[in-house]
C-alpha cells in the first residue's frame, strides 16, 4: 500500500515538473517554430535530451556546422556532430536550421593561414557550400548562409570572405554569390542572412535592409533575415523592433528570431536576482508577442535553452542565466512568459490575405464567394473540417460559414449579406481573442474557376454531361454540355441562379450558357456553369473563361477539346 502511495506521489511530482503544454505545441498553434541551438555533446545528459525533445520543434547546431568544425582540414569533413543533431531532429520531429556557411569566426587554420588568393578562396567557398549544403539537402530547411557581415556603423566587416583577401567580389557581391551557390546546392532550402545588434531600427539594420531590398529587387535568392537578439535587460524598444520587422516583412521576407538570450548579472553560483528574472521574462514574453504580430515572423529560437549550457558565462564575466530553463532544467519565468504570449497574443491578419478559393485572386471578394484567408497567426495546429472549435471569421460582425481551417489557412463562405456594400471589415477570432480588422474590397462578382490541381492554373474542374472529369483521356466533345465549377458568382436570384448575366468561352469561342447558379449538392457559394461546346471550338488544350456581369474568371484555366 505504502509503496503505491509513493509511486503515485513520485508520478505527481514528475508531472508537476513537466509543463502542461510544451512550447512546441503552443508554437504549432501559432504556425511558427520554437527552436534552440544545440550541442550534441549534451545529448547523453538525459534531462537535456528530454527537455529538447519535449519543448522544441526546431533545432540548430550551435557550433557543429561552422566551417572550422565541419571542414577542419582542406580535404577533410567531419560530419559526426552535425549528423548527430540531424538525427536527433529527425527522430523528434524537429525542423533543422543550418548555421552557418559564411562567417569570419571559427574558420580553420588551414584556411585562415593558407595564403590563398581570391580565385582560390572563391573555389574553396563554392566547394564547401556545395558539399555541406548538398549533404543536408532536404534535411536542413533553412540556412544562415551569411552571418554577421556588417559592422555596427553599417559598413561591411573586413573578413576573409569579403576583402582579406575575399572571393573577388566588391560590396555585398560576395553575400549574393554565397546565396546563389547555396540555392544551387539545395533549391528547397530557405536562405537567411543573420546578424546581431540589428533588431531595432539603427544604422546597421538600415544597411541590412538596403541590401535585402536590393537583393529582392534583383531576384537574388534571399528568403529571410535572422535577428539574433542577444540581449541584456536593456533592449531596443519594442516599437523600433516592430518597425524593423515590418519593413523587412513588407519586402516579402521572412524574419526569424535566431539566437535569443537575455543575460543577467549572477552571483558566484550563477543565480540571478528575482527582479532581473522578472525583467528577463517580460522581454521573452514581449519578443514572442512581437513575432506573433507578423505572419512572416516564422520562428523563435533561443541560443541554447538551459542555463546549464550557455555561451554567456564564458564570454561575459559575471553574467549568465540568459535562457528559459534554469541549470536544473526547470522552466523559469521567461518560459512562462513565452507560453503566456503563445496562449494570449491576438491573432493578426494582413490586408490582401483573403483570396478566392479557386483563383487565389486577392484584390476583392464577392457575396457568397468561397474564400481562403492565409496567414492568420493562430488556429488549430492541424487541418480541421468545420465545425472548427473556437474559430470565427466575421464580416462586418457577421460570422461566416467555415469550411476548414488550420493555423495560417482558413476557408470560409463570404456571407451573402454583404451584397451591395463596397467593402467589408474582416476579423478573425480564435479562442475568444479577436484579431485586427482589415477592410476587404467587395465586388458584385469575382469569378474564379476551380482547377484540378487546386493551383488556380491549368486544367479546370470540368465534368462532361455524364459526370466524367474532362482530361486528355476524356476530352470535351463538341455538342456536349459541360459543367464548370467555380465560385465568386455573386448574388443568387430566388431560383438559385446567378443574379447577373453569365457568358463563357472556350478557345475564344462563345459557348451558350444553359445554367449558371448554385451547384446542387455542394456548399452554398459553389457555382456551376453548364455550357454547350459549339462546333467552332478548336481542338486541344484551350483557354476556358466565364464572365459574370462582365467580370471575367482568372486567365490560365484550360479545358481539353477533342
Ligand atoms: O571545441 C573546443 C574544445 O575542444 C576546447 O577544449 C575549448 C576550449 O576553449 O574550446 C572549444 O571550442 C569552443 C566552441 O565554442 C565550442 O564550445 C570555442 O573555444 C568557443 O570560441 C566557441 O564559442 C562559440 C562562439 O560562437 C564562437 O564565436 C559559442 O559556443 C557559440 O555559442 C557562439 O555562437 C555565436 C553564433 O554562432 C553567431 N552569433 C553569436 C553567437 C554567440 O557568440
Amino acid at each position: 500500500m505504502r509503496r503505491e502511495v509513493f509511486a503515485v506521489l513520485a508520478l505527481l511530482a514528475l508531472s508537476c515538473a513537466v509543463p502542461a503544454q510544451p512550447l512546441r505545441d503552443l508554437a504549432a498553434a501559432r504556425g511558427i517554430r520554437v527552436g534552440a541551438a544545440v550541442a550534441p555533446g549534451y545529448f547523453s545528459e538525459q534531462p537535456y535530451a528530454d527537455t529538447l525533445a519535449r519543448e522544441f520543434n526546431q533545432a540548430q547546431p550551435e557550433n557543429a556546422m561552422k566551417f572550422g568544425l565541419i571542414h577542419p582540414a582542406r580535404d577533410t569533413y567531419n560530419w559526426t556532430d552535425a549528423d548527430a543533431i540531424a538525427a536527433f531532429a529527425a527522430a523528434h520531429g524537429q525542423a533543422l536550421r543550418g548555421h552557418t556557411l559564411v562567417w569570419h569566426n571559427q574558420v580553420p587554420a588551414w584556411l585562415a593561414n593558407g595564403g590563398f588568393d581570391s580565385t582560390r578562396m572563391a573555389a574553396i567557398l563554392q566547394d564547401h557550400i556545395r558539399t555541406v549544403v548538398g549533404r543536408y539537402a532536404g534535411r536542413v530547411y533553412a540556412w544562415d548562409v551569411v552571418n554577421e557581415a556588417f559592422n555596427n556603423d553599417g559598413t561591411l566587416r573586413g573578413t576573409l570572405w569579403y576583402d582579406t583577401p575575399g572571393i573577388g567580389l566588391s560590396g555585398t557581391g560576395y553575400i549574393e554569390q554565397a546565396l546563389r551557390w547555396t540555392r544551387d546546392a539545395d533549391p528547397g532550402a530557405k536562405l537567411f542572412y543573420n546578424d546581431y545588434s540589428a533588431e531595432g531600427s539603427n544604422t546597421k539594420s538600415d544597411a541590412i535592409y538596403a541590401m535585402a531590398r536590393d537583393f529582392k529587387a534583383r531576384g537574388v535568392p534571399l528568403d529571410g533575415i535572422g535577428l539574433q537578439m542577444h540581449f541584456t535587460t536593456s533592449t531596443p524598444s519594442l516599437a523600433s523592433m516592430e518597425a524593423n520587422i515590418r519593413r523587412l516583412t513588407d519586402l516579402g521576407l521572412e524574419v526569424q528570431i535566431t539566437e535569443l538570450d537575455v543575460r543577467l548579472p549572477v552571483d558566484a553560483s550563477g543565480v540571478a536576482s528575482a527582479a532581473n528574472l522578472a525583467a528577463q521574462a517580460k522581454i521573452y514574453g514581449d519578443v514572442t508577442a512581437l513575432c506573433l504580430k507578423f505572419p512572416l515572423c516564422t520562428a523563435i529560437q533561443t541560443w541554447g535553452f538551459t542555463d546549464r549550457h550557455s555561451w554567456i558565462p564564458s564570454s561575459f564575466a559575471g553574467y549568465g542565466a540568459g535562457l528559459e530553463f534554469d541549470a536544473s532544467y526547470q522552466p523559469k519565468p521567461a518560459y512562462d512568459a513565452m507560453a503566456a504570449s503563445f496562449k494570449t497574443a491576438p491573432p493578426v491578419i494582413a490586408a490582401g490575405a483573403l483570396t478566392n478559393a479557386a483563383s487565389y485572386a486577392a484584390d476583392a471578394v464577392s457575396p457568397g464567394e468561397i474564400a481562403v484567408l492565409f496567414g492568420a497567426t493562430w488556429g488549430p495546429a492541424s487541418l480541421q473540417l468545420a465545425p472548427v472549435s473556437g474559430l470565427r471569421l466575421l464580416f462586418d460582425g457577421t460570422p461566416a460559414t467555415l469550411i476548414y481551417a488550420r493555423v495560417g489557412q482558413a476557408s470560409v463562405v463570404v456571407p451573402f449579406s454583404v451584397a451591395g456594400r463596397s467593402s467589408t471589415q474582416l476579423q478573425y477570432e480564435y479562442n475568444g481573442v479577436a484579431s485586427n480588422a482589415v477592410a476587404v474590397p467587395l465586388r458584385a462578382a469575382v469569378p474564379g474557376i476551380f482547377t484540378l490541381d487546386s493551383s488556380g492554373h491549368g486544367p479546370g474542374a470540368v465534368l462532361d454531361s455524364a459526370y466524367r472529369v474532362i482530361s486528355r483521356d476524356n476530352p470535351a466533345r463538341r455538342g456536349d454540355v459541360l459543367q464548370v465549377f467555380a465560385t465568386g458568382g455573386g448574388a443568387l436570384a430566388a431560383d438559385s441562379k446567378l443574379a447577373a448575366p453569365v457568358s463563357a468561352t472556350i478557345g475564344g469561342v462563345d459557348c451558350p450558357v444553359q445554367y449558371a447558379g448554385a451547384a446542387p449538392g455542394l456548399i452554398a457559394g459553389a457555382v456551376q456553369v453548364n455550357l454547350a461546346v459549339p462546333a467552332g471550338v478548336p481542338s486541344g488544350e484551350q483557354p476556358l473563361s466565364i464572365a459574370v456581369g462582365g467580370a471575367a474568371s482568372q486567365p490560365g484555366v484550360t479545358v481539353v477539346v477533342q
